[in-house]
């Protein structure tokens, strides 16, 4: 999908449907006002009768309208305008891309950012209604034979502004590739999505955009570096494991870089300690963490920010046979330490580790994982706020206001040391579960551990990352998280 800036007059423009907000019980917004104007006040009869409703994210279809260019009109609401903020705003905006797509528009005008709200100026406005139609306009197709009357994605948008909103939509057009990269890798089959799928992927990205370089490493390589946690993981599958390591240079050598570490657990099985099949069903997700950090790289990449990024995937399968790890291995990591495995099914938190230990090399000036880790992040959070975890409260607060402000937010948890002793056993140097109180918590000092002095912080998006039940499929969050946290520290 294309992102454009039209400013023509909103009355004359040229197009198929002509999006505008409304907010409740109050003056219009500027476009809506210039489309009551141009067709004779029949916007305001309209939300009179109530055929145009104002709520938060309800849409109306208009048709037929005098005096204007477009065809169509699709009303927006953002509920009360005193209520109105970022998150709110992008509701409203997902809603639109929604109806566009579901409305089976190809292209559109749209002007809605000129609703007002404390906090955020016009182009972060513009910034994150381009983003959200986007985003929502996604339809996967990969392997799904389409109806004639199926969902048709916007191929062009056109955004009320001139030259002085390019930077803002720029942003948004990378933005929106991360997320469609995470959303794509994300909903894809577990037969289809493997590692050497991934690593493929990785491969393009690299030849694609300026200043990425890519290593792969083979279970060998990983042999020889002692990653005998992340093996043990792949043990058990057919498929061989691969540590994606993805490079870009966008700032000078003498900064540090940030280091992206993804959980790419292309299937997760559970092991040996095998999940239910209910609990099965949905872990081709498990590798959304590996999606969201590739998705950022992408976004930075496409922006060529000015900075420095690792971005490592772990991509390894966990699947139960007779070379499988047993629950009771005890295995020695990459760093040294070593792990009593009591659940193969905590295997996420075993290729992180070792993941965590080989970024050191690379120097980072601080390290953040991404990983679907637990079902207690799940139920702690659910499914709109990522789970943060940070051994330093300026990380953590720069991912925070990050995520706020980009509307792909994250809410941090506590790792205090209390909760280490749970990780105890007379058998190694920690086991790999900690039993059934916080669960988030002990698989976020688990990791800790290894991220030892390093500036680290973990995002558990086990909850915000995809949706079971749903069309949702994959969010490709955290990539606009990361994508803003790779922005504010460019240039
Ligand atoms: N991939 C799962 C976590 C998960 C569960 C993500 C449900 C999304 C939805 C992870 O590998 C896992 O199985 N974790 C276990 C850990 C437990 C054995 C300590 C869990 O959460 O049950
Ligand atoms: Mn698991
Ligand atoms: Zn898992």
């Amino acid at each position: 999908m294309k992102l454009h800036l039209d400013d023509t007059s909103l009355a004359s423009i040229d197009t198929d449907c002509l999006v505008v907000g409304v907010c409740e019980g109050d003056s219009l917004s500027p476009a809506a006002t210039a489309v009551d104007k141009a067709t004779g006040g029949s916007i305001g009869r309209m939300i009179e009768s109530g055929d145009i409703e104002s709520g938060l994210g309800k849409t109306s279809l208009l048709h037929g309208l005098p005096g204007l260019g477009a065809r169509r009109v699709l009303t927006v609401g953002f509920g009360k305008s005193e209520k109105l903020n970022l998150a709110r705003f992008d509701r409203g905006c997902l809603a639109a891309g929604k109806a566009l797509r579901d409305f089976r528009f190809t292209e559109c005008h749209v002007s809605i950012h000129d609703v007002v709200f404390d906090g955020g100026g016009p182009e972060s406005r513009l910034r994150q209604a381009a983003l959200a139609i986007h985003r929502s306009n996604f339809l996967y197709t990969t392997t799904k034979s389409l109806k004639d009357d199926a969902p048709a994605p916007l191929t062009r948008a056109s955004f009320q502004g001139g030259p002085e909103m390019e930077e803002a939509l720029g942003q948004a057009g990378a933005f929106a590739a991360g997320y469609e990269k995470a959303m794509t890798l994300g909903d894809l089959p577990p037969n289809i999505c493997t590692p050497a799928f991934l690593a493929q992927d990785a491969r393009a990205i690299a030849e694609k955009y300026e200043n990425v370089s890519l290593e792969v490493l083979e279970e060998d390589d990983m042999a020889e570096k002692g990653m005998d946690a992340l093996l043990a993981v792949s043990r058990g599958s057919e498929l061989n494991a691969k540590l994606i390591v993805l490079k870009y240079a966008g700032a000078g050598k003498d900064q540090a870089p940030v280091a992206l570490i993804g959980k790419g657990i292309t299937f997760d099985s559970g092991g040996l300690s095998l999940k239910s099949g209910e609990n099965m069903m949905q872990m081709k997700y498990d590798m959304c963490g590996a999606a969201g950090v590739i998705g950022a790289f992408v976004a930075c990449a496409k922006l060529q920010m000015k900075v420095n990024v690792i971005c490592i995937v772990a991509a390894v399968e966990n699947m139960p046979d007779g070379n499988a790890c047993r629950p009771g291995d005890v295995i020695t990591s990459m760093s040294g330490k070593t792990i009593e495995v009591l659940n193969t099914d905590a295997e996420g938190r075993l290729v992180l580790c070792d993941a965590i230990t080989y970024c050191q090399q690379f120097e980072p000036d601080v390290i953040i994982d991404a990983a679907t880790l637990t079902g207690a992040c799940v139920v702690a959070l659910g499914h709109h706020a990522t789970g943060l975890m940070s051994n330093d409260d300026d990380l953590a607060g720069e991912l925070i206001e990050a995520g706020d402000s980009i509307v792909d937010r994250a809410w941090r948890l506590p790792i205090w040391e209390e909760y280490q002793s749970q990780l105890d056993t007379p058998f190694a140097d920690m086991k790999n579960v900690g039993g059934m109180s916080a669960g988030v918590l002990t698989a976020g000092c688990f990791l800790s551990r290894f991220a030892e002095d390093q500036r680290w912080a973990h995002l558990d998006v086990a909850g915000s990352a995809w949706k079971w039940g749903s069309n949702d499929g994959a969010s490709g969050r955290p990539a606009g998280l990361l994508a803003q946290f790779l922005l504010n520290r460019s240039g």
